[in-house]
């Protein structure tokens, strides 16, 4: 068969550039999508004739221009989409992290229903568009990535209708109660966006079933498992649940520099147990409910006081959002709290860091720690968790992770807990430090195992083979 192009597209791509004071700055995007995207396009090697990945830099083009000099090899193009700021920030900060981010994590208290947000979401969506039908012709494949594009595979299957189209969404597909909270011209706009794609892919089952169940309300569509007839297309949902590099993070256990991070923390811990997480800032991610319950751990379990320390890492995000803000604020002030009011002169309970980590100093942090607080208050998937796992080649410390997090599904032999109830949380704390040797290598081997069998490229391939699938029966069913 012939190779052919294939184009990423996703709202980032996976360099951000930062104007600073007169110079500029290439620094790795964060978050789980370019994660394990950038992991698939590292492996897949020459499966494709090419590579391009299409999504905003983030500056103007001029520095762009000056800053793509610096960027590093890699075996894709990039393709900058440019957009004006104003319109981005009503895209970006507006429509895609105040409207739709906010519904599909069970916030509907945070979201916002602006007009003015929604067309400029569906200006920059058409800007994607533009820049894309630039470079396209029929028989590419173009894979679209979440939430930010939901409306863009139908805009181009208009104008280039034999196009071979993916779309993945990274966050949940929430409940059709949730969905319906938005104008009912919304919802049938952007559900008729995804129906563009020739496959529609999800984390879990129950994303693919809310996202049926909306298309079935809000559309009239039904389906038979799961392929929805739309005039002459047959699309395709299906659940595919991402994931990580394993030998990268599981070999990554004896490097130099992860050794040493490690030993480093071990001398600076002086025989104290450590608790770890990392996450965006944001108030999906629990780290305030997190805080709570491990400050109720240390009020309810006094022999603990001194005993044990929480390195806690937030990697700034969206703070240009008034409820990111405010979320670290909270943060800031709770962290303060229990520091001065819990802690004492010899012993600080919670040490924290407002930045992102090197590769080495996360993994050295993920395998020196004796138990992980993956906690979000809902969560796609969560890679987090995985990379944790997988670096313990050691087979030693303990997961505790939130229920309502995508990988609960797959990781059920971590201890499960439900954010919400702070009691539970700090009692699975405390069993988590108590956990001995043979049942934490148990529960390892069993996680472990699961990750090494399904890894981000098992995600990727199977999500391009199917996509392959459903493009050759759609054929034959417009042949009929
Ligand atoms: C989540 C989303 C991604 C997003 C990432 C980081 O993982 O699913 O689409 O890129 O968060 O968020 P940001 O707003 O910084 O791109």
């Amino acid at each position: 068969m012939q190779k052919q192009r294939l184009f990423i597209v996703s709202n980032r791509l996976p360099v951000s550039i930062l104007e600073e004071g007169g110079s500029l700055k290439v620094l790795p995007s964060s978050g789980g999508l370019v994660t394990a995207v950038n992991s698939f396009v590292a492996m897949s090697g020459n499966a494709y004739k090419d590579i391009s990945w299409v999504g905003v830099p983030g500056c103007s083009p001029a520095s762009w221009m000056e800053a793509s000099r610096q960027l590093p090899q890699t075996a894709f193009r990039y393709v900058p989409v440019m957009v004006f700021k104003e319109q981005y920030d009503h895209y970006y900060n507006g429509f895609a992290n105040s409207t739709l981010w906010p519904l599909c994590h069970y916030f509907p208290s945070y979201a916002e229903y602006s007009e003015e947000d929604y067309l400029d979401y569906l200006q920059v969506n058409e800007h994607f568009a533009e820049t894309l039908e630039q470079s396209c012709v029929a028989g590419d494949i173009v894979w679209i990535h979440d939430y930010h594009l939901l409306p863009l595979a139908a805009r181009l299957r208009r104008s280039i209708p034999g196009l071979t189209i993916g779309f993945f969404l990274h966050i949940p597909f929430p409940s059709y109660e949730l969905f319906r909270l938005m104008p009912r011209n919304w919802q049938q706009h952007l559900l008729e966006g995804m129906l563009g794609a020739d496959l529609v892919g999800f984390h879990t089952m129950d994303y693919a079933a809310h996202f049926l169940q909306s298309v079935q309300m809000v559309l009239g569509l039904n389906h038979d498992r799961n392929i929805i007839r739309q005039k002459d297309r047959l699309v395709k949902v299906d659940v595919f649940p991402i994931s990580i590099d394993y030998n990268k993070f599981s070999q990554a256990y004896d490097d130099i520099e992860v050794s040493t991070m490690r030993q480093k923390l071990q001398v600076q811990l002086q025989g104290r147990k450590l608790l770890f997480s990392v996450d965006r800032l944001d108030y999906s991610k629990g780290v305030h409910h997190r805080l709570k319950a491990y400050e109720c751990f240390l009020k309810q379990y006094p022999e603990y006081r001194g005993k044990v320390v929480f390195v806690i890492v937030v990697v700034p995000s969206r703070d240009g959002i008034a409820k990111y803000a405010e979320r670290k604020r909270m943060i800031d002030e709770l962290i303060s709290n229990i520091n001065s009011q819990v802690g004492d002169i010899t012993w600080q309970p919670v040490i924290y860091q407002y930045n992102a980590l090197a590769f080495a100093e996360m993994v050295g942090l993920y395998t020196a720690c004796d138990v992980a607080l993956i906690t979000p208050l809902r969560d796609g998937m969560n890679l987090v968790a995985k990379e944790f796992v997988a670096s313990r080649a050691d087979k030693r410390g303990v997961l505790v992770l939130s229920e309502m997090a995508g990988a609960a599904r797959e990781l059920s032999d971590a201890l499960l807990i439900n954010p919400n109830d702070t009691r539970e949380l700090a009692g699975k704390i405390k069993e988590a430090l108590e956990m001995d040797a043979e049942e934490q290598a148990l529960r390892m081997v069993q996680m472990r195992s699961r990750i090494a069998h399904y890894t981000v490229k098992d995600w990727a391939e199977d999500f391009m083979s199917e996509l392959q699938q459903i493009k050759v029966r759609q054929e034959q069913y417009q042949e009929l």
